[in-house]
């Protein structure tokens, strides 16, 4: 869909407002938000994937040899969960991308400055060639944005170029997509939604509530 960010797309098709409708409504049970959400998740991966570099191959099928394209085997792939609620990307992004490296990141949020407190990093290694890193930093929830400014922060500062860190979110609030783009310009950003304001908690509204306890069954 078109918006006023360049590198913002915002992913729309029936399948999106299908899951969108169950993830968001409150009588959905876990089990019913996870399916859904995971659903997400992976159109959302296979749209903000489109940027991996291709190269050409030469396969044998069972009737002839022919040259085709497939992803460069010669980068590296990281996908970043913001823990908690980021896991539900894991799965589906290891199904489709076997090759990825699972970089955790860990972070709650401050209640009161709605700042991102860190317990845990996965992210510290060394990079040779940051031009042949994608990275793919995953959240449910882009609210203020302040986490994941954080985390793009993280690889940015090893090199890694902004056009090959994208941000995955499932919601997204304006003024989260404002702090990032801010920040970060040329990143991308893929969301299913963007919604109307956050509430004086730092909630998305209307959101889906606390994406970590929907998906994690502690309401
Ligand atoms: N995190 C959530 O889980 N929900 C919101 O609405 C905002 C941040």
């Amino acid at each position: 869909m078109k918006n006023k960010y360049e590198n913002l797309t915002i992913v729309e098709n029936p399948i999106v407002n299908q899951s969108l409708c169950t993830i968001r409504a409150k009588d959905t049970d876990t089990q019913g938000v996870r399916l859904a959400a995971r659903k997400l998740t992976r159109i959302l991966l296979y749209e903000a994937t489109k940027n991996l570099p291709q190269t050409e191959v030469e396969i044998e099928t069972p009737l002839t040899k022919f040259t085709t394209k497939t992803i460069n085997q010669d980068i590296t792939i990281i996908i970043s969960p913001i823990l908690r609620a980021g896991l539900i990307f894991t799965d589906e992004a290891v199904d489709i991308l076997p090759q990825a490296t699972i970089r955790h990141v860990g972070m709650y949020r401050d209640e009161k400055t709605l700042r991102p407190v860190w317990y845990y990093n996965k992210v510290p290694m060394p990079v040779d060639d940051p031009k042949k890193y994608y990275v793919y930093i995953t959240d449910p929830m882009l609210a203020t944005g302040n986490s994941l400014t954080d985390v793009i922060k993280l690889y940015t500062n090893k090199g890694i170029p902004q056009q090959n860190i994208c941000g995955v979110c499932m919601i997204s609030a304006p003024q989260g997509i404002e702090h990032v783009f801010s920040e970060f310009p040329d990143v991308k950003l893929i969301v299913a939604a963007v919604d109307s304001h956050l509430n004086e908690k730092g909630y998305i509204v209307p959101g889906m509530g606390d994406a970590g306890d929907r998906i994690f069954n502690t309401l």
